[in-house]
């Protein structure tokens, strides 16, 4: 086996660092590294079924964020449903080569992805995050300081 196969089917793990503060976001990011862990490990039988799970979870998991970004008015929204898209068009695109017999494809998407989502959740899903949270708060940032240091 090669050093880069051996890389590939190391998998793909949650680690704590992506998580955002925002439970929904959290689960669905859980998935999301669950799915292309899927495809990183499978062996070519199970690699059809692994594709069509991550088709299904992106597409929910875009259009959930994509909606929250558009009910919200969130100012940020423009090129993070653009990043959204560019991938869903990057799977039409691995769908059809394994569809005409391209296996490998299959793991290269996944390990692009390993590679694309660690970015993506730091910088573009923080950011939406960040500001469902606020929003939920009524836009007041919450403190809170022990009972101590408060004003007499
Ligand atoms: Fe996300
Ligand atoms: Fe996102």
């Amino acid at each position: 086996m090669s050093a880069s196969q051996a890389a590939v089917s190391a998998g793909f793990e949650w680690t704590d660092d992506y998580a955002l503060g925002h439970e929904s976001m959290d689960d669905t990011h859980r998935e999301f590294v669950g799915c292309v862990d899927a495809m990183l490990r499978a062996n070519d039988s199970a690699l059809a079924a692994a594709l069509a799970t991550f088709a299904d979870h992106a597409r929910r998991h875009f259009a959930e964020e994509d909606a929250a970004m558009q009910q919200t008015a969130y100012g940020s929204a423009g090129c993070h449903i653009d990043e959204h898209a560019a991938v869903l068009k990057s799977l039409d695109e691995v769908r059809a080569a394994f569809d005409q017999g391209h296996v490998g494809v299959v793991r290269s998407f996944a390990a692009a992805l390993a590679n694309w989502f660690p970015g993506h959740a730091s910088v573009m899903d923080q950011g939406l995050a960040r500001w469902l949270v606020q929003r939920r708060l009524g836009g007041s940032p919450v403190v809170i300081r022990p009972r101590s240091s408060m004003p007499a």
